[in-house]
Protein backbone atom coordinates (compact mmCIF):
# COMPACT_ATOMS: atom_id res chain seq x y z
CA UNK A 1 0.00 0.00 0.00
CA UNK A 2 1.55 3.53 -0.80
CA UNK A 3 1.72 6.28 1.46
CA UNK A 4 -1.24 8.12 -0.35
CA UNK A 5 -3.81 5.24 -0.36
CA UNK A 6 -2.83 4.87 3.94
CA UNK A 7 -3.51 7.96 4.25
CA UNK A 8 -6.87 7.90 2.27
CA UNK A 9 -8.05 5.00 4.13
CA UNK A 10 -7.44 7.30 7.48
CA UNK A 11 -9.33 9.82 5.89
CA UNK A 12 -12.19 7.63 4.81
CA UNK A 13 -12.04 5.64 8.12
CA UNK A 14 -12.47 8.78 9.95
CA UNK A 15 -15.30 9.80 8.23
CA UNK A 16 -16.86 6.04 8.48
CA UNK A 17 -16.08 6.10 11.85
CA UNK A 18 -18.08 9.86 12.82
CA UNK A 19 -21.02 8.20 10.39
CA UNK A 20 -20.71 4.90 12.61
CA UNK A 21 -20.40 6.56 16.14
CA UNK A 22 -22.68 4.83 18.41
CA UNK A 23 -23.38 1.94 16.27
CA UNK A 24 -20.27 0.45 17.93
CA UNK A 25 -20.36 -1.88 14.96
CA UNK A 26 -16.62 -2.17 13.99
CA UNK A 27 -16.83 -4.77 11.74
CA UNK A 28 -19.96 -3.17 10.15
CA UNK A 29 -17.71 -0.24 9.56
CA UNK A 30 -14.75 -2.06 8.02
CA UNK A 31 -16.64 -3.99 5.07
CA UNK A 32 -18.22 -0.67 4.60
CA UNK A 33 -14.36 0.43 3.99
CA UNK A 34 -13.58 -2.06 1.76
CA UNK A 35 -16.43 -2.01 -0.17
CA UNK A 36 -15.51 2.10 -0.61
CA UNK A 37 -11.93 1.83 -1.10
CA UNK A 38 -11.69 -1.54 -2.53
CA UNK A 39 -8.76 -2.86 -0.97
CA UNK A 40 -8.62 -4.19 3.23
CA UNK A 41 -8.88 -1.86 6.04
CA UNK A 42 -6.08 -1.72 8.18
CA UNK A 43 -5.59 -0.32 11.95
CA UNK A 44 -1.72 0.78 11.55
CA UNK A 45 -1.00 4.03 11.82
CA UNK A 46 -1.17 7.98 11.62
CA UNK A 47 -4.53 8.51 13.50
CA UNK A 48 -7.61 10.19 12.19
CA UNK A 49 -6.74 12.99 8.93
CA UNK A 50 -8.16 16.60 8.94
CA UNK A 51 -7.61 16.45 5.42
CA UNK A 52 -10.80 15.32 4.11
CA UNK A 53 -11.59 19.12 4.32
CA UNK A 54 -12.95 21.35 1.52
CA UNK A 55 -11.63 24.51 1.06
CA UNK A 56 -14.48 26.50 1.84
CA UNK A 57 -12.32 29.95 1.91
CA UNK A 58 -10.59 29.11 -1.11
CA UNK A 59 -13.92 28.20 -2.87
CA UNK A 60 -15.39 31.24 -2.39
CA UNK A 61 -12.68 33.11 -3.25
CA UNK A 62 -12.87 31.75 -6.80
CA UNK A 63 -16.49 32.29 -7.07
CA UNK A 64 -16.14 35.69 -5.96
CA UNK A 65 -13.45 36.23 -8.81
CA UNK A 66 -15.72 34.30 -11.66
CA UNK A 67 -18.53 36.80 -10.56
CA UNK A 68 -16.19 39.74 -11.78
CA UNK A 69 -16.21 38.63 -15.27
CA UNK A 70 -19.41 40.19 -15.47
CA UNK A 71 -21.37 42.66 -18.37
CA UNK A 72 -23.73 44.47 -15.18
CA UNK A 73 -22.76 45.30 -11.69
CA UNK A 74 -21.97 43.51 -9.03
CA UNK A 75 -23.99 42.13 -7.02
CA UNK A 76 -25.67 41.14 -10.40
CA UNK A 77 -23.67 39.19 -12.69
CA UNK A 78 -24.46 38.97 -16.91
CA UNK A 79 -22.31 36.39 -18.33
CA UNK A 80 -23.32 35.61 -21.87
CA UNK A 81 -22.66 32.87 -24.36
CA UNK A 82 -19.39 33.37 -26.35
CA UNK A 83 -19.24 37.17 -25.15
CA UNK A 84 -15.52 38.37 -23.80
CA UNK A 85 -16.38 38.38 -20.21
CA UNK A 86 -17.76 34.28 -21.41
CA UNK A 87 -14.14 33.75 -23.06
CA UNK A 88 -12.49 35.32 -19.57
CA UNK A 89 -14.77 32.82 -17.44
CA UNK A 90 -13.53 30.03 -19.74
CA UNK A 91 -10.15 30.90 -19.46
CA UNK A 92 -10.07 31.03 -15.61
CA UNK A 93 -11.85 27.56 -15.39
CA UNK A 94 -9.10 26.33 -17.97
CA UNK A 95 -6.60 27.98 -15.89
CA UNK A 96 -7.54 25.70 -12.67
CA UNK A 97 -8.14 22.39 -14.56
CA UNK A 98 -4.06 23.22 -14.93
CA UNK A 99 -3.08 23.91 -11.71
CA UNK A 100 -4.80 20.71 -10.83
CA UNK A 101 -2.97 18.53 -13.42
CA UNK A 102 -6.36 17.95 -15.43
CA UNK A 103 -5.69 17.25 -19.00
CA UNK A 104 -7.60 20.05 -20.40
CA UNK A 105 -9.59 19.30 -23.52
CA UNK A 106 -12.21 21.57 -25.06
CA UNK A 107 -14.78 20.64 -28.30
CA UNK A 108 -15.97 22.34 -31.22
CA UNK A 109 -18.54 24.74 -29.31
CA UNK A 110 -16.31 25.12 -26.15
CA UNK A 111 -17.43 22.27 -24.10
CA UNK A 112 -14.45 21.99 -21.81
CA UNK A 113 -13.36 18.82 -20.41
CA UNK A 114 -10.49 18.31 -17.34
CA UNK A 115 -9.74 14.58 -16.59
CA UNK A 116 -8.19 12.86 -14.19
CA UNK A 117 -7.04 9.61 -15.41
CA UNK A 118 -7.88 6.42 -13.75
CA UNK A 119 -5.65 3.45 -13.25
CA UNK A 120 -8.35 2.21 -15.91
CA UNK A 121 -8.43 4.93 -18.35
CA UNK A 122 -10.15 2.79 -21.22
CA UNK A 123 -13.12 2.46 -19.15
CA UNK A 124 -16.45 5.17 -18.97
CA UNK A 125 -15.11 7.72 -16.73
CA UNK A 126 -17.35 9.50 -13.70
CA UNK A 127 -17.82 12.72 -15.18
CA UNK A 128 -19.01 16.11 -13.08
CA UNK A 129 -20.27 19.58 -14.01
CA UNK A 130 -22.22 22.33 -15.17
CA UNK A 131 -22.19 25.72 -16.70
CA UNK A 132 -20.80 29.21 -16.08
CA UNK A 133 -22.98 31.27 -18.10
CA UNK A 134 -25.26 33.55 -16.36
CA UNK A 135 -28.60 34.75 -17.48
CA UNK A 136 -29.05 39.28 -17.56
CA UNK A 137 -29.04 40.36 -14.06
CA UNK A 138 -28.65 37.17 -12.25
CA UNK A 139 -26.37 35.82 -8.99
CA UNK A 140 -23.12 33.84 -9.06
CA UNK A 141 -23.69 30.24 -7.70
CA UNK A 142 -26.51 29.10 -10.59
CA UNK A 143 -24.41 26.84 -12.55
CA UNK A 144 -20.97 28.40 -11.12
CA UNK A 145 -21.34 25.85 -7.62
CA UNK A 146 -21.44 22.56 -9.75
CA UNK A 147 -18.08 24.22 -11.82
CA UNK A 148 -15.93 25.20 -9.15
CA UNK A 149 -17.56 23.01 -6.63
CA UNK A 150 -16.34 20.03 -8.96
CA UNK A 151 -12.76 21.29 -9.42
CA UNK A 152 -12.19 21.34 -5.48
CA UNK A 153 -14.05 18.25 -5.29
CA UNK A 154 -10.98 16.51 -7.32
CA UNK A 155 -8.57 18.86 -5.50
CA UNK A 156 -9.78 17.51 -2.43
CA UNK A 157 -9.55 13.92 -3.57
CA UNK A 158 -6.20 14.70 -4.95
CA UNK A 159 -4.99 16.06 -1.53
CA UNK A 160 -6.44 13.48 0.23
CA UNK A 161 -4.39 11.09 -1.56
CA UNK A 162 -7.08 9.19 -3.96
CA UNK A 163 -6.10 7.49 -6.56
CA UNK A 164 -9.45 6.62 -9.32
CA UNK A 165 -9.57 4.00 -10.56
CA UNK A 166 -12.32 5.26 -13.60
CA UNK A 167 -11.11 8.15 -14.43
CA UNK A 168 -13.02 11.48 -13.11
CA UNK A 169 -13.87 14.25 -15.39
CA UNK A 170 -15.01 17.59 -14.88
CA UNK A 171 -17.14 18.98 -17.53
CA UNK A 172 -17.49 23.00 -18.44
CA UNK A 173 -20.77 22.67 -20.62
CA UNK A 174 -21.33 25.75 -23.26
CA UNK A 175 -24.62 27.92 -22.85
CA UNK A 176 -27.13 25.99 -20.26
CA UNK A 177 -29.08 29.33 -20.61
CA UNK A 178 -30.73 30.21 -23.64
CA UNK A 179 -30.16 33.75 -23.23
CA UNK A 180 -28.26 34.40 -26.91
CA UNK A 181 -29.74 32.09 -29.05
CA UNK A 182 -33.02 31.04 -27.51
CA UNK A 183 -31.50 27.13 -27.17
CA UNK A 184 -30.92 26.13 -23.58
CA UNK A 185 -28.77 23.25 -22.52
CA UNK A 186 -26.78 24.04 -25.78
CA UNK A 187 -23.82 21.95 -25.09
CA UNK A 188 -25.39 18.96 -23.50
CA UNK A 189 -27.94 18.62 -25.99
CA UNK A 190 -25.43 18.54 -28.79
CA UNK A 191 -23.06 15.92 -26.47
CA UNK A 192 -26.52 13.86 -26.16
CA UNK A 193 -26.51 13.66 -29.94
CA UNK A 194 -29.67 15.73 -30.89
CA UNK A 195 -29.13 15.78 -34.54
CA UNK A 196 -32.14 18.20 -35.24
CA UNK A 197 -29.73 20.70 -33.33
CA UNK A 198 -27.06 20.72 -36.05
CA UNK A 199 -29.61 22.00 -37.78
CA UNK A 200 -30.81 24.74 -36.15
CA UNK A 201 -27.25 25.70 -35.37
CA UNK A 202 -26.49 26.15 -38.36
CA UNK A 203 -28.94 29.12 -39.05
CA UNK A 204 -29.93 30.68 -35.82
CA UNK A 205 -29.27 33.81 -34.98
CA UNK A 206 -29.06 36.30 -32.28
CA UNK A 207 -31.19 39.58 -31.69
CA UNK A 208 -27.83 41.47 -33.14
CA UNK A 209 -28.25 38.96 -36.53
CA UNK A 210 -25.07 37.52 -35.65
CA UNK A 211 -25.11 33.81 -36.61
CA UNK A 212 -23.75 30.93 -33.82
CA UNK A 213 -21.10 30.18 -36.24
CA UNK A 214 -19.75 33.49 -36.23
CA UNK A 215 -20.52 34.19 -32.49
CA UNK A 216 -18.20 30.95 -32.05
CA UNK A 217 -15.73 31.92 -34.00
CA UNK A 218 -15.08 35.33 -32.33
CA UNK A 219 -14.75 33.35 -29.16
CA UNK A 220 -12.37 31.32 -30.94
CA UNK A 221 -13.90 28.09 -32.13
CA UNK A 222 -13.80 28.81 -35.31
CA UNK A 223 -15.73 25.73 -36.86
CA UNK A 224 -17.26 24.47 -39.99
CA UNK A 225 -21.11 23.41 -39.55
CA UNK A 226 -19.77 19.60 -40.12
CA UNK A 227 -17.51 19.84 -37.30
CA UNK A 228 -21.16 19.95 -34.73
CA UNK A 229 -21.38 16.53 -34.97
CA UNK A 230 -18.15 15.77 -33.60
CA UNK A 231 -19.39 16.99 -30.15
CA UNK A 232 -21.43 13.60 -29.97
CA UNK A 233 -20.30 11.54 -26.97
CA UNK A 234 -20.40 8.03 -27.50
CA UNK A 235 -22.33 5.93 -25.22
CA UNK A 236 -19.67 4.18 -23.11
CA UNK A 237 -17.90 7.49 -22.46
CA UNK A 238 -19.15 8.10 -19.03
CA UNK A 239 -20.49 5.19 -16.30
CA UNK A 240 -22.07 7.88 -14.41
CA UNK A 241 -22.76 11.66 -14.43
CA UNK A 242 -23.41 13.34 -11.43
CA UNK A 243 -23.95 17.04 -11.10
CA UNK A 244 -24.05 19.58 -8.14
CA UNK A 245 -26.27 22.49 -8.01
CA UNK A 246 -28.10 24.94 -5.86
CA UNK A 247 -31.69 23.73 -5.36
CA UNK A 248 -33.07 27.16 -6.64
CA UNK A 249 -36.15 26.77 -4.58
CA UNK A 250 -36.55 27.07 -0.41
CA UNK A 251 -37.17 23.52 0.28
CA UNK A 252 -34.34 22.28 1.60
CA UNK A 253 -33.39 25.79 3.88
CA UNK A 254 -37.20 25.79 4.91
CA UNK A 255 -36.65 21.84 6.13
CA UNK A 256 -32.85 22.49 7.52
CA UNK A 257 -31.60 19.97 5.40
CA UNK A 258 -28.23 20.10 3.86
CA UNK A 259 -28.04 17.80 0.90
CA UNK A 260 -30.89 16.82 -1.50
CA UNK A 261 -30.51 13.97 -4.34
CA UNK A 262 -32.53 14.33 -7.04
CA UNK A 263 -33.98 11.35 -8.23
CA UNK A 264 -35.83 12.47 -11.21
CA UNK A 265 -35.16 16.16 -13.52
CA UNK A 266 -38.68 17.59 -15.10
CA UNK A 267 -39.58 17.51 -18.45
CA UNK A 268 -39.61 21.20 -20.01
CA UNK A 269 -41.21 22.09 -22.68
CA UNK A 270 -41.64 26.08 -24.58
CA UNK A 271 -44.21 26.60 -27.27
CA UNK A 272 -44.57 30.05 -29.01
CA UNK A 273 -47.98 31.49 -30.27
CA UNK A 274 -48.70 34.49 -32.53
CA UNK A 275 -52.54 35.81 -32.88
CA UNK A 276 -52.60 38.28 -36.06
CA UNK A 277 -56.09 40.62 -36.23
CA UNK A 278 -56.85 43.35 -37.78
CA UNK A 279 -55.62 46.34 -35.67
CA UNK A 280 -57.19 49.77 -36.06
CA UNK A 281 -58.06 52.82 -34.10
CA UNK A 282 -58.99 52.61 -30.42
CA UNK A 283 -61.48 55.49 -30.39
CA UNK A 284 -62.84 54.95 -34.21
CA UNK A 285 -63.31 50.81 -34.61
CA UNK A 286 -66.22 49.98 -32.87
CA UNK A 287 -66.15 47.17 -30.62
CA UNK A 288 -68.26 44.55 -32.33
CA UNK A 289 -66.09 45.49 -35.46
CA UNK A 290 -62.86 44.50 -33.86
CA UNK A 291 -60.77 41.37 -34.29
CA UNK A 292 -57.85 41.97 -31.13
CA UNK A 293 -55.06 39.89 -31.30
CA UNK A 294 -54.52 41.12 -27.71
CA UNK A 295 -57.56 39.49 -26.00
CA UNK A 296 -56.83 36.64 -28.19
CA UNK A 297 -53.41 36.06 -26.08
CA UNK A 298 -55.23 37.30 -22.71
CA UNK A 299 -57.67 34.72 -23.47
CA UNK A 300 -55.06 32.08 -24.35
CA UNK A 301 -53.02 32.94 -21.28
CA UNK A 302 -56.05 32.03 -19.01
CA UNK A 303 -56.62 28.95 -21.13
CA UNK A 304 -52.70 27.90 -20.25
CA UNK A 305 -53.68 28.48 -16.65
CA UNK A 306 -57.33 26.24 -17.02
CA UNK A 307 -55.38 23.09 -18.46
CA UNK A 308 -52.62 23.10 -16.37
CA UNK A 309 -55.02 23.01 -13.21
CA UNK A 310 -56.68 20.48 -14.48
CA UNK A 311 -54.09 18.27 -14.78
CA UNK A 312 -54.75 17.77 -11.15
CA UNK A 313 -51.35 17.13 -10.57
CA UNK A 314 -49.27 19.38 -8.46
CA UNK A 315 -46.12 18.54 -10.48
CA UNK A 316 -47.54 20.27 -13.76
CA UNK A 317 -46.58 24.03 -13.99
CA UNK A 318 -47.66 26.48 -17.06
CA UNK A 319 -46.30 29.85 -17.26
CA UNK A 320 -46.74 32.84 -20.07
CA UNK A 321 -43.53 34.75 -19.36
CA UNK A 322 -43.83 36.85 -22.87
CA UNK A 323 -46.79 38.35 -24.21
CA UNK A 324 -46.11 41.14 -26.30
CA UNK A 325 -48.30 43.60 -28.24
CA UNK A 326 -48.37 44.69 -31.85
CA UNK A 327 -48.16 47.94 -32.41
CA UNK A 328 -48.16 48.90 -28.49
CA UNK A 329 -49.97 51.86 -28.55
CA UNK A 330 -52.36 52.72 -25.93
CA UNK A 331 -54.89 54.15 -28.46
CA UNK A 332 -54.21 51.50 -31.11
CA UNK A 333 -55.86 48.11 -31.41
CA UNK A 334 -53.16 45.16 -30.79
CA UNK A 335 -53.20 43.50 -34.40
CA UNK A 336 -49.94 41.52 -33.58
CA UNK A 337 -49.63 39.54 -30.51
CA UNK A 338 -46.91 36.91 -29.13
CA UNK A 339 -46.80 34.42 -26.24
CA UNK A 340 -43.81 32.44 -24.96
CA UNK A 341 -45.46 29.48 -23.13
CA UNK A 342 -43.37 26.96 -20.36
CA UNK A 343 -45.12 23.53 -19.45
CA UNK A 344 -43.40 21.27 -17.19
CA UNK A 345 -43.96 17.98 -15.38
CA UNK A 346 -42.29 15.08 -13.99
CA UNK A 347 -45.00 12.73 -16.48
CA UNK A 348 -44.47 13.45 -20.05
CA UNK A 349 -47.66 12.17 -21.59
CA UNK A 350 -49.39 14.48 -18.78
CA UNK A 351 -47.53 17.23 -20.09
CA UNK A 352 -47.88 16.41 -23.61
CA UNK A 353 -51.61 16.59 -22.76
CA UNK A 354 -51.60 19.75 -21.69
CA UNK A 355 -49.78 21.15 -24.39
CA UNK A 356 -52.84 19.53 -26.83
CA UNK A 357 -55.44 21.15 -24.74
CA UNK A 358 -53.51 24.92 -25.09
CA UNK A 359 -53.45 23.84 -28.80
CA UNK A 360 -57.15 23.58 -29.28
CA UNK A 361 -57.79 26.24 -26.63
CA UNK A 362 -55.73 28.89 -29.58
CA UNK A 363 -57.54 27.31 -32.37
CA UNK A 364 -61.10 27.89 -30.89
CA UNK A 365 -60.02 31.19 -29.71
CA UNK A 366 -58.64 32.17 -33.13
CA UNK A 367 -62.15 31.21 -34.38
CA UNK A 368 -64.30 32.35 -32.00
CA UNK A 369 -62.64 36.60 -32.30
CA UNK A 370 -61.84 36.39 -35.75
CA UNK A 371 -58.07 36.38 -35.40
CA UNK A 372 -55.49 34.03 -37.81
CA UNK A 373 -53.64 31.67 -35.29
CA UNK A 374 -50.62 32.50 -37.45
CA UNK A 375 -47.84 30.75 -34.94
CA UNK A 376 -48.31 27.73 -33.12
CA UNK A 377 -44.80 26.55 -32.70
CA UNK A 378 -43.49 23.69 -30.44
CA UNK A 379 -39.44 24.93 -29.66
CA UNK A 380 -38.93 21.90 -27.48
CA UNK A 381 -40.61 18.87 -26.06
CA UNK A 382 -38.00 17.56 -24.17
CA UNK A 383 -38.27 13.77 -21.52
CA UNK A 384 -38.08 14.19 -18.23
CA UNK A 385 -34.96 11.81 -16.75
CA UNK A 386 -34.77 9.81 -13.83
CA UNK A 387 -31.38 9.75 -12.09
CA UNK A 388 -29.84 6.29 -12.51
CA UNK A 389 -29.93 3.61 -9.65
CA UNK A 390 -26.46 3.34 -9.25
CA UNK A 391 -25.40 7.11 -8.88
CA UNK A 392 -28.37 7.75 -6.38
CA UNK A 393 -27.11 4.60 -3.95
CA UNK A 394 -23.38 6.33 -4.69
CA UNK A 395 -25.02 9.58 -3.57
CA UNK A 396 -26.47 7.88 -0.47
CA UNK A 397 -23.89 6.28 0.46
CA UNK A 398 -21.65 9.41 0.69
CA UNK A 399 -23.96 11.56 2.34
CA UNK A 400 -24.48 8.47 5.32
CA UNK A 401 -20.53 8.43 5.27
CA UNK A 402 -20.57 11.89 6.00
CA UNK A 403 -23.54 11.93 8.20
CA UNK A 404 -25.52 14.13 6.39
CA UNK A 405 -29.12 14.40 6.65
CA UNK A 406 -30.68 14.35 3.06
CA UNK A 407 -33.72 14.00 1.04
CA UNK A 408 -34.85 12.63 -2.22
CA UNK A 409 -36.46 15.16 -4.37
CA UNK A 410 -37.55 15.82 -8.07
CA UNK A 411 -35.46 18.57 -9.60
CA UNK A 412 -38.21 20.95 -11.21
CA UNK A 413 -35.86 23.44 -12.93
CA UNK A 414 -33.70 21.41 -15.77
CA UNK A 415 -30.11 21.44 -16.02
CA UNK A 416 -27.22 20.05 -18.00
CA UNK A 417 -28.07 17.00 -16.39
CA UNK A 418 -31.05 16.21 -18.09
CA UNK A 419 -29.43 15.21 -21.16
CA UNK A 420 -26.09 13.65 -20.11
CA UNK A 421 -28.84 11.15 -18.82
CA UNK A 422 -29.51 10.05 -22.44
CA UNK A 423 -26.01 9.01 -22.83
CA UNK A 424 -24.91 7.88 -19.23
CA UNK A 425 -26.72 7.14 -15.51
CA UNK A 426 -26.87 10.88 -14.16
CA UNK A 427 -27.65 12.08 -10.54
CA UNK A 428 -27.97 14.95 -9.17
CA UNK A 429 -26.96 16.25 -5.45
CA UNK A 430 -28.78 19.70 -4.24
CA UNK A 431 -27.74 22.22 -1.74
CA UNK A 432 -29.40 24.82 -0.14
CA UNK A 433 -29.89 28.30 -0.87
CA UNK A 434 -31.28 31.73 0.67
CA UNK A 435 -34.89 31.64 0.30
CA UNK A 436 -34.48 29.40 -2.75
CA UNK A 437 -33.33 32.88 -4.88
CA UNK A 438 -32.02 32.17 -7.81
CA UNK A 439 -31.43 33.80 -11.19
CA UNK A 440 -31.52 37.63 -8.94
CA UNK A 441 -28.64 39.25 -7.56
CA UNK A 442 -29.31 38.02 -3.93
CA UNK A 443 -29.03 34.29 -5.00
CA UNK A 444 -26.83 32.65 -2.44
CA UNK A 445 -25.44 29.79 -0.78
CA UNK A 446 -23.36 29.14 2.45
CA UNK A 447 -19.47 28.23 2.61
CA UNK A 448 -20.74 25.65 5.17
CA UNK A 449 -23.57 24.35 2.76
CA UNK A 450 -20.93 24.39 -0.21
CA UNK A 451 -18.56 22.84 1.70
CA UNK A 452 -21.13 19.82 2.39
CA UNK A 453 -22.05 19.14 -1.24
CA UNK A 454 -18.29 19.34 -2.33
CA UNK A 455 -17.51 16.83 0.58
CA UNK A 456 -20.75 14.54 -1.03
CA UNK A 457 -19.62 14.85 -4.84
CA UNK A 458 -16.30 13.97 -4.16
CA UNK A 459 -17.41 10.82 -2.07
CA UNK A 460 -19.53 9.84 -4.71
CA UNK A 461 -17.36 10.55 -7.29
CA UNK A 462 -14.63 8.65 -5.38
CA UNK A 463 -17.34 5.39 -5.07
CA UNK A 464 -18.65 5.41 -9.02
CA UNK A 465 -14.85 5.36 -9.70
CA UNK A 466 -13.86 2.85 -8.02
CA UNK A 467 -17.31 0.72 -8.68
C1 LIG B 1 -29.04 39.20 -41.18
O1 LIG B 1 -27.83 38.84 -41.80
C2 LIG B 1 -27.99 38.18 -43.04
C3 LIG B 1 -26.64 37.64 -43.49
O2 LIG B 1 -25.63 38.58 -43.26
C4 LIG B 1 -28.64 39.14 -44.03
O3 LIG B 1 -28.81 38.49 -45.26
C5 LIG B 1 -29.98 39.56 -43.45
O4 LIG B 1 -30.58 40.52 -44.28
C6 LIG B 1 -29.82 40.15 -42.06
N1 LIG B 1 -31.12 40.38 -41.48
C7 LIG B 1 -31.41 41.48 -40.83
C8 LIG B 1 -32.80 41.56 -40.25
O5 LIG B 1 -30.65 42.40 -40.69
ZN1 LIG C 1 -27.87 26.16 -13.51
Amino acid sequence: MTRATSHLLFILLLVVGVAAAGAHDDAAVRRTLEEFAGFPASDDGEGPSAAFRVDAEGLQRQIDELASFSDSPAPSVTRVLYSDKDVQARRYIKGIMNQLGLAVREDAVGNIFGRWEGSEAELGAVGTGSHVDAIPFSGKYDGVVGVLGALEAISLLKRSGFQPKRSLEVIMFTSEEPTRFGISCLGSRLMAGIEELTQSLRNVVDNQNVSFLDAAESAGYKMDPEDLRSVFLNKDSYSAFVELHIEQGPILEKEGIPIGIVTAIAAPASITVEFEGNGGHAGAVLMPARNDAGLAAAELALAVEKHVLESGSIDTVGTVGILQLHPGAINSIPSKSHLEIDVRDIDEKRRNDVIEKVRRSATEISKNRGVVLSEFKIINQDPPALSGKSVVDAMEFAAKQLNLEYKKMISRAYHDSLFMARVSPMGMIFIPCYKGYSHKPKEYASPEDMSNGVKVLALTMAKLSLD
